[in-house]
């Protein structure tokens, strides 16, 4: 909406909640900037600890093994507890960067990873760990998407995200009454248990292969109000699909029926309205929440999918930095799928997104 010198160089997401990530895997630290954060919310740096604590790395089995306590350190913008509305800035110290793993892959590509595409637009990069390209950066999107959760919930707005599908395995999810609980019970994030349990084998099974597996994450936001989004280009579903495949390794987004919904007629796929009690609501809701780019106070339902991580121990043929063809097997810490620790980023990314708007939407109203 108010242009594109905001984020020209891309590392700015928002428009009158907008945040600047910035730093790179294996740097001295990453973090992020938040300016037009609304002044008066409290804010307790615990709340954006516990957001960090899920997407953390090696905080299971399943995931990758680098040890990274994560502390978030507020900067600026708060005081005594409580935004100031001025820029607030968070930080995380990268503590367990052994630039070492990469070595091998100083100038050798790993096939589908950024590091092709990164030196060939810059000529330069910070080889270690992905540097920018590494999920690290997705620090600074949980830590403002938590700041970004307490202004949604002050307005009854409630995100969870789960991991619904790993592989071709997919858990039954009731999108109504799934709980942040329900998905916390396992390190997998699945909120079924016996498909967690499957699930758990299967990823177990990916890192002994060598290999790695992908899937897909689900959200829901329950509580979102009637009008939020911009028509036409500012839709709530094409912010919603802009940010979320703004994460590294995710390929796919759909909003409610999303592609099956190309499999239906329109007698079955529209969603009937009636009058609850002088509530205009949907009977069904393959809408997923949004119409004509505008929520319609139904649930949001949305899904991204993430493709296999990339850096897997099995060899493979690639070239180098001088156009040889050769061969590199990953070494250093990987998840073997990046499903159960993306769910976190999933959220801040709906709930970045939703902030924004609803504070586009107070600024419409007037
Ligand atoms: C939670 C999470 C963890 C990730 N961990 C790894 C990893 O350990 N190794 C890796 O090669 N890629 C990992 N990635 C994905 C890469 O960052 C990503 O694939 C790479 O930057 C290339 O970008 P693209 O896949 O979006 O095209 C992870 C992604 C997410 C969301």
């Amino acid at each position: 909406m108010v242009g594109w010198y905001h984020s020209a160089m891309g590392s700015t997401f928002g428009n009158l909640f907008r945040i600047t990530t910035w730093g790179e895997s294996h740097g001295d630290a990453v973090g992020v900037v938040i300016d037009g954060c609304p002044p008066g919310l409290e804010l307790d740096v615990a709340e954006i600890q516990a957001d960090l604590d899920r997407r953390r790395p090696g905080q299971s089995e399943i995931t990758t093994q680098r040890r990274e306590s994560d502390r978030a350190e507020i900067l600026s913008g708060v005081f005594e507890e409580r935004t100031l509305g001025t820029p607030i800035a968070i930080s995380v110290r990268n503590e367990d960067a052994k630039g070492k793993d990469y070595e091998h892959m100083k100038s050798v590509f790993r096939p589908s990873h950024a590091d092709y595409t990164y030196q060939a637009k810059y000529g330069i990069r910070n080889w270690k760990g992905g540097g920018r390209a590494s999920a690290r950066e997705t620090i600074g999107r949980v830590a403002a998407g938590a700041v970004a959760s307490k202004i949604l919930a002050a307005e009854g707005v409630e995100i969870v995200g789960y991991v619904k599908k790993v592989w071709t395995l997919e858990a039954p999810v009731d999108t109504e009454t799934v709980t942040r609980q329900d998905v916390e019970a396992n390190i997998a994030r699945v909120p079924d248990a016996a498909m967690a349990e499957r699930i758990i084998d299967r990823i177990k099974q990916a890192r002994k292969d060598g290999d790695s597996l992908g899937g897909v994450v689900e959200a829901v936001a329950r509580g979102v109000p009637v009008g939020l989004g911009e028509p036409v280009f500012d839709k709530l579903e094409a912010d919603l699909a802009r940010g979320l495949l703004s994460l590294p390794a995710c390929k796919g987004f759909e909003i409610g029926s999303g592609f099956a919904g190309t499999e239906m007629t329109g007698s079955a796929h529209n969603d009937p309205f009636y009058n609850d009690d002088g509530r205009i609501r949907t009977r069904t809701n393959h809408s997923g929440g949004v119409q004509g780019g505008i929520s319609n106070g139904e649930n949001i339902v949305i899904k991204a999918a993430f493709k296999p991580t990339a850096t897997i121990t099995k060899q493979q043929n690639t070239v180098d930095d001088q156009g040889n063809e050769t061969t590199i097997a990953g070494r250093g810490r990987h998840d073997p799928c990046v499903l159960p620790r993306a769910v976190p980023m999933v959220e801040a990314m709906v709930a970045l997104v939703l902030c924004d708007h609803l504070l586009m939407q107070r600024a419409l109203q007037g």
